[in-house]
């Protein structure tokens, strides 16, 4: 019995480290979090949905496989001849035997990994293309979404989606399909080996293996717990520097910065714990299949050993000192694999946790779609009428209750009221931003919603409170990238009084635009918008508030404009400045979702109603400031 006891120290060992690690399984609990609209969805659809991605790439995928072979084969043959080597260099040998047999191993080894090397470009480079067509996917989805939805997902969200999520996606093209197959590969050609070269050592080796099953499983459940934490904190942060980098000045402006900081101290921290908790899993991990590799060693050694010194012989096989090097190259090339494997699938579960979330992401259809058989809209007059319209943004909360109105092809209707009154809202859903409940919008007598949406939004220039300039030149602000001459450009902005600014500009349209337009003023900038939206020549004109942001300089310019652009189309125009709208043919004030009155000015003041009051109100302060 004693001489069975370094075996039993170290079947003890093992046992011990895994009831620890099974104690630590039953007792830690995982949960899943998913946001609003995410489900789950079961690894067969998230397979098949990305094999619909990589089927294109087939080709690339069958020439990796067969340079994988290749590799296999190294690792398969590679110990069985370095035990020949064993042998022979035991007995008296010729030089030159030894220098083929190196030759040979040198060889195979440069052909493998010349193989391995175009098998890793292959992939990376077929990965980065299917990742690529999963992005921008994603992104042209997002771009569909109506904007009831997109005010729903914070951005972070979305941003986390295209861009991380994705990029542990190609992980899985990359690396993960590669490697599971190669190594079980491995494993099944180094299992072949071991038992033909010899089968009670590679029993032997065998019963090592429920142990490596028992670790990989729990390993898993640990490893998946911790790329979630990771992965949410992940998008926490990401929501958190998207909101904060936007609203950066206003937080500097009212001493919060502090504040700002330890939020995100706290959630940078709670990021960095997740990292480590997952480097913690692997580190606990690798060294446990280390020690039941040097375990399964010194087991072939003690009994490979015995044997080689007492003859035995079993089927016909003898331990030789080569087959006992062999076994123990052969060993390492058995549990890498296995690691490797169980690592590997971990960043599959996390592959398939992003790929669940991307996809749900394109599963949420759009809640404005085109109606069935919508039609093209070509020829536009521009007749707009409200049919008793109720619209809620959420539910039955109710912002516009029954409006009603009608403007004539050509005319200019004007809309006024309080803040929050309805009058954007009014706006958006002349082009379907938004579906309304109940009611209907028609253009030139036909509802809207017989139209495509692409269709419809064409014939719409709009100017919205806050002016959006993209990254770019003041050239592709105002072209939003169709198709104009040079000289369409210079008359769209001269028309809008925008070419003295774009003369003052050193590098004139050309000028750089810069990420959240910061380089221009608020009033540049509704010029500049003035701009996009004539030249687009739309049939109807959307300004909300676009006299708001600037000098009274500017502003009788822009009257000017206004004028020439109210022959252009109809027109719809908010502004709280009562002043700008005196001429407007129709004027609708607007009270708490509901349009009190409508008629031109002299109409309304003669009225004296709501709009007479703050006609009056605006004329007295004017009065007063003068
Ligand atoms: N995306 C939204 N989701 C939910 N509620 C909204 C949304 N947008 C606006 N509202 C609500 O609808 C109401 C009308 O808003 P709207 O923007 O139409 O007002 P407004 O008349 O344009 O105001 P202002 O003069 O300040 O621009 C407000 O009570 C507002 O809180
Ligand atoms: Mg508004």
């Amino acid at each position: 019995m004693r001489e069975y006891y370094p075996v039993l120290i170290v079947a003890a060992f093992i046992s011990l480290t895994a009831i620890a690690f099974l104690i630590a399984f039953l007792f830690v609990k995982g949960k899943k979090e998913a946001f609003g609209f995410e489900r789950n969805m079961r690894d067969s659809e998230l397979i098949r949905r990305l094999f619909a991605y990589s089927k294109p790439y087939a080709k690339s995928f069958i020439i990796v496989f067969l340079l994988m072979l290749v590799s296999i084969a190294y690792d398969v043959v590679a110990p069985y001849m370095v035990g020949l080597v064993e042998e022979m260099i035991k007995e008296d040998f010729e030089m030159w035997r030894l220098l083929v047999y190196v030759a040979i191993y040198a060889g195979i080894l440069v052909v493998s990994l010349t193989c391995t090397y175009l098998q890793s470009v292959i992939l990376q480079k077929t990965g980065q293309k299917i990742i690529s067509k999963i992005r921008e996917d994603a992104f042209s989805h997002i771009e569909g979404l109506s904007h009831g939805q997109l005010s729903e997902i914070p951005v972070g969200k979305l941003v986390t989606r295209v861009s991380n999520d994705a990029e542990s996606l190609s992980k899985m093209f990359t690396n993960v399909i590669v490697t599971l197959v190669k190594n079980s590969f491995v494993i099944v050609g180094v299992t072949v080996a071991m038992f033909l070269l010899n089968v009670e050592l590679a029993l032997l080796v065998m019963c090592f293996v429920p142990f490596i099953v028992f670790f990989t499983v729990l390993f898993r459940k640990f490893s998946r717990m911790a790329y979630r934490k990771e992965k949410e904190s992940n998008t926490d942060i990401n929501t958190f520097l998207s909101e904060n980098l936007s609203g950066i000045k206003i937080t500097q402006n009212f001493n919060r910065s502090d504040r700002k900081n330890e939020e995100f101290a706290v959630k940078s921290a709670r990021h960095g714990k997740a990292m480590m908790n997952t480097i913690f899993v692997f580190s606990v991990f690798r060294p446990v299949v280390y020690m039941l590799y040097i375990s399964t060693v010194l087991v072939l050694f003690f009994f490979g050993a015995k044997g080689y010194l007492d003859g035995a012989t079993l089927f016909g096989n003898t331990v030789t000192s080569g087959v006992i090097v062999s076994f123990y190259m052969y060993i390492s090339r058995f549990f890498d694999p296995i690691q490797n494997i169980a690592e590997q699938f971990n960043i599959m579960q996390s592959a398939f946790a992003s790929a669940e979330k991307i996809f749900s992401v394109m599963d949420l259809a759009p809640t404005v779609t085109d109606t069935e058989g919508a039609r093209e809209l070509d020829e536009v007059r521009g007749e707009i009428e409200f049919k008793d319209v109720w619209f809620a943004y959420n539910d039955d909360n109710w912002v516009l209750k029954g409006v009603s109105f009608k403007v004539n092809a050509g005319e200019t209707a004007a809309f006024v009221g309080a803040t929050g009154s309805g009058k954007t809202t009014i706006l958006a859903l002349l082009c379907r931003n938004y579906d309304i409940q109940r009611g209907e919008i028609l253009l030139d007598g036909e509802n809207i919603k017989n139209y495509k949406i692409s269709s419809l939004r064409k014939h719409f220039g709009q100017m919205l409170q806050d002016v959006v300039l993209f990254a770019g030149t003041v050239r592709s602000n105002i072209t939003m990238h169709g198709d104009f001459t040079e000289e369409e450009i210079e008359r769209a902005c001269a028309y809008v009084n925008a070419d003295k600014l774009i003369e003052k500009l050193p590098n004139g349209l050309d000028e750089e635009v810069r990420e959240r337009s910061n380089n221009f003023s608020a009033g540049e900038r509704q010029l500049l918008s003035f701009a996009r939206m004539i030249i687009h020549k739309p049939e109807i004109m959307i300004l909300d508030e676009a006299t708001a942001n600037i000098d009274t300089e500017t502003e009788v310019l822009i009257q000017n404009s206004l004028e020439k652009l109210m022959k252009m189309g109809t027109m719809l125009i908010v502004a709280h400045r009562l002043s700008t709208i005196q001429h407007c043919d129709k004027i609708m004030v607007v009270y708490n979702g509901e349009i009190v009155e409508q008629g031109n000015h002299y109409e309304l003041l003669k009225k004296k109603g709501k709009y007479f009051e703050l006609y009056t109100i605006q004329h007295e302060k004017a009065k007063l400031i003068k």
